[in-house]
């Protein structure tokens, strides 16, 4: 299991994804994590601590000044066990705190002590999260190195529609198993992988391509992600979700794979192809099947 070992404090705020939250701790758990959670007062509004009790098995704090558990000073107990923090939903007015060293509740206080990642994902209705005053605190979060997770657009609780929502499930967990679940060992490394199908047009309406998924070369990309490198994944067309802290370079033709600005489909920010990451003298991996097999290992990696 990936986070055995590994202790996930959730800092769950008064917003109304905080149901959410229980899902998230429960595949935490699933994952092999220790999992405690701290809820403001106004959180518990929202869902009851009995709830994270039940999925975490460990009491949920609430109070600073809650003396019913064994004698420690659990704000910096807590702070010291936590391999992360993540704050989910985070309201504005728990971000606002966060970011001026406001520690006059258990949340604020266990993340002010806390020197382990900090991750934020902010939730709350699309005029108080563009509120300059928000967006000036989340840029202060991020200036002290927290990690700013972004909210999502779509239909918003209060019927507004807009920025603001909270990622899904998944996308909370995949943002912790980044930070904290594999060595960054490949930190300062280049990886340009190469996954699923290429396609030739044989004329307008037809093309030549082959079976591939492309799902071995995304698990390879996304493996190297969580260990730290700077992967950039050129895939041919395929029905996979993009993989997360990789750069995704779309492609259709084998051409196109070798050097984006050749073709009209490959539409990248940086136009990365695999001569430029191969001349870069990168690893190089690709588990394309229209396209020559080689792995590179230079001196380099
Ligand atoms: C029904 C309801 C839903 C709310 N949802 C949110 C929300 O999603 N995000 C947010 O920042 N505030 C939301 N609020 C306002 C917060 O609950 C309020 O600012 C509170 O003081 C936050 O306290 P806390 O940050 O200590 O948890 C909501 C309030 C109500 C009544």
């Amino acid at each position: 299991m990936e986070l055995n070992g590994k202790c996930v404090l959730l800092g769950v705020s008064g917003g109304i994804a905080a149901y959410k939250m229980a899902n998230v701790a429960s595949a935490l758990r699933k994952l092999g994590a220790d999992v405690e959670v701290i809820m403001t007062k106004n959180a518990t509004q929202f869902i009851t601590p009995l709830t994270f009790e039940t999925l975490t098995g460990h009491k949920c704090m609430v109070d600073t000044f809650d003396r019913d558990f064994k004698f420690e000073a659990t704000h910096i107990s807590l702070a010291k066990k936590a391999d992360v923090i993540l704050v989910a939903p985070a309201t504005a007015n728990v971000i606002a705190k966060m970011a001026h060293g406001i520690a006059d509740d258990m949340l604020t206080t266990v993340v002010l002590a806390a020197k382990c990642p900090k991750l934020v994902a902010p939730a709350m209705n699309t005029g108080m999260l563009e509120n300059p005053i928000t967006q000036d605190n989340l840029a202060t979060l991020e200036r002290y190195g927290f990690t700013v997770i972004p909210s999502e657009s779509g239909v918003l609780a209060c019927k507004d529609v807009g920025s603001g929502r909270l990622p899904k499930e998944e996308v909370l967990i995949e943002h912790i198993l980044h930070t904290i679940a594999r060595p960054k060992d490949l930190a300062g490394v280049r990886i340009a992988v190469t996954a699923g199908p290429t396609q030739e047009a044989l004329d307008p309406v037809r093309y030549l391509t082959n079976h591939s998924t492309g799902k071995m070369g995304y698990a390879v990309a996304r493996a190297a992600a969580m260990r730290g490198a700077d992967v950039t994944l050129i895939h041919g067309p395929t029905a996979l979700q993009p993989v997360r802290f990789t750069e995704d370079v779309p492609i259709t033709t084998a051409q196109q794979m070798h050097s984006p600005e050749q073709g009209t489909s490959a539409k990248t920010t940086s136009n990365t192809s695999v001569k430029e990451v191969k001349s870069a003298g990168s690893l190089f991996v690709t588990t394309t099947s229209a396209f020559p097999h080689f792995i590179k290992f230079s001196a380099n990696t």
